[in-house]
């Protein structure tokens, strides 16, 4: 179709868009008509700023979320638009409505699960029917550990000729540097209160809230509860507590990758289950503070959960804690700091019959404010490449709409994969 753009960055002028709008500007082919969305444009122009000389310009597109014409005009004129304005709630519906009227591919870094549950079920038979890939949840949240267990479950299914059937991963933030800053940012914050003010339908505890109901998701939900303890890993052999910052996000995302997956005749178990969980020596060295770490971790966690299962006007305390933290839109952790941070993701699964396997990832940059920006910069590129792929349209996740080829997409936003081993293998090489 013959648009304007090829791909659009809207919000690129905040924590995470500013080194996406960076990364684009490095990797985008030459040749690649795009812009920034926003609605000031002398932020927009300061962004221009931070890419180099011989990188391919963008134009600049003044456009304020609540003005319905200007963002239908910048979807009709777009091949692929990236969404970092969240949160998402308030203002996204009329993204996943226009970009399926104007044939527009999208992706967003949200995490509000109430929001795109009711998403999924309004508009993900339209975007098939449309011929639109919609992949929300294309950060850190996502997509590391989607592609992990995607790639370990094909993996599986081609050395053991079986599926996949139980999979945790454990996260570890590794500090590279002296420096850190553990703040979050003004958006990641307001996706919280969005959380809290519009989660009315339980989607913060139920973690088959992005199936369709003809899956059993009553068991789905039991079997896939998230547990807000911290306990000793036997298989990393340190303390974890819930994966931060979003416990609740990636395993409704995983097992709607796995019911997707299965859809189309690929390689998941029967009776596939995801959990996750992190590490603490990024926040304490020794095991004692690890424990007490991942103690006040899973504590806050618990009373996040309970409170989310409460009715809304109940969650009063958790809005103000929030309040207290005083961050505006725009505002977050030092961006020096983030190139200090790196992370591993490491999974251990079984396969339908009882084998024990592991696998690993490795990835690099503040997991939420820069690997989510680089990662979703790659996954704008990918669906600027990916138009002809008919059968994973609709409101998909990273895996499905993208496939086993974006990995080598993956490896240049710093995130890679090493292939997987069997327990014995993994014993041979311990002891080697
Ligand atoms: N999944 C993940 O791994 C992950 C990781 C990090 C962040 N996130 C999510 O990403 C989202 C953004 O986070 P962030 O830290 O980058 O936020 P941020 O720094 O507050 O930036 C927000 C951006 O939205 C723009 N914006 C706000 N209201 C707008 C409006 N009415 N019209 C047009 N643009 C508007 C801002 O533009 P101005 O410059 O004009 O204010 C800015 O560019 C949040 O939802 C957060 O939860 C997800």
């Amino acid at each position: 179709m013959n648009k304007t753009y090829d791909i659009v960055l809207l919000g690129g002028t905040g924590v995470t868009g500013r080194a996406t709008f960076v990364h684009l500007s490095n990797y985008l082919p030459p040749g690649t008509k795009w812009a920034i969305a926003g609605r000031n444009r002398e932020r927009l122009e300061a962004l221009t700023a931070l890419g180099s000389e011989e990188d391919v310009k963008p134009d600049i597109v003044v456009m304020d979320l609540n003005d319905r014409g200007a963002v239908e005009k910048v979807i009709r004129d777009t091949r692929v638009v990236l969404h970092l304005a969240g949160p998402y709630a308030e203002y996204g519906e009329q993204f996943f409505q226009l970009c399926i009227k104007h044939q527009t591919h999208y992706a967003d870094i949200g995490g509000e699960t109430f929001f795109l549950q009711r998403m999924i079920q309004q508009y993900h038979g339209a975007a098939q029917s449309a011929k639109v890939k919609i992949i929300p949840t294309a950060g850190y949240e996502s997509v590391p550990f989607d592609y992990l267990t995607y790639i370990t479950a094909l993996q599986v299914r081609e050395r053991f000729k079986e599926g996949l059937n139980d999979v945790k991963i454990i996260a570890s933030f590794l500090r590279t540097g002296r420096k850190r800053d553990n703040r979050i940012s003004g958006g990641s914050l307001g996706t919280m209160r969005s959380i809290i003010a519009g989660d009315t339908v339980g989607a913060f505890n139920d973690m088959s809230c992005l199936l369709p109901d003809d899956c059993d998701r009553k068991a789905v939900k039991r079997e896939n509860r998230v547990r807000y303890a911290a306990t000793l890993d036997p298989d990393v052999n340190a303390f974890v507590g819930p994966l931060q910052p979003a416990p609740f996000l990636n395993v409704p995302v995983i097992l709607r990758s796995a019911y997707l997956h299965k859809q189309l005749g690929e390689p998941y178990g029967v009776s596939f289950k995801y959990r996750d969980a992190m590490t603490m020596e990024f926040y304490a060295d020794s095991p004692a503070k690890q424990q007490a770490a991942a103690n006040r971790s899973a504590r806050l966690n618990k009373l996040m959960s309970i409170t989310m299962a409460a009715p809304r006007f109940a969650r009063g305390w958790l809005s103000s804690r929030l309040d207290n933290m005083n961050i505006d839109v725009g505002q977050g952790p030092d961006e020096a700091t983030f190139p200090f941070v790196d992370y591993r993701l490491r999974l251990f699964g079984r396969t339908e019959s009882g084998i024990k396997i592991t696998s690993e990832a490795n990835a690099k940059g503040h997991p939420g404010y820069l690997s989510t920006s680089k990662i979703i910069a790659e996954v704008g590129m990918g669906l600027m490449d990916q138009e002809g792929n008919y059968q994973n349209f609709g409101i998909v996740t990273p895996s499905v709409g993208l496939g086993s080829a974006f990995t080598s997409q993956l490896e240049r936003a710093g995130v890679s994969f090493s292939s997987l081993l069997s327990q014995s293998e993994t014993l041979a090489r311990a002891t080697s």
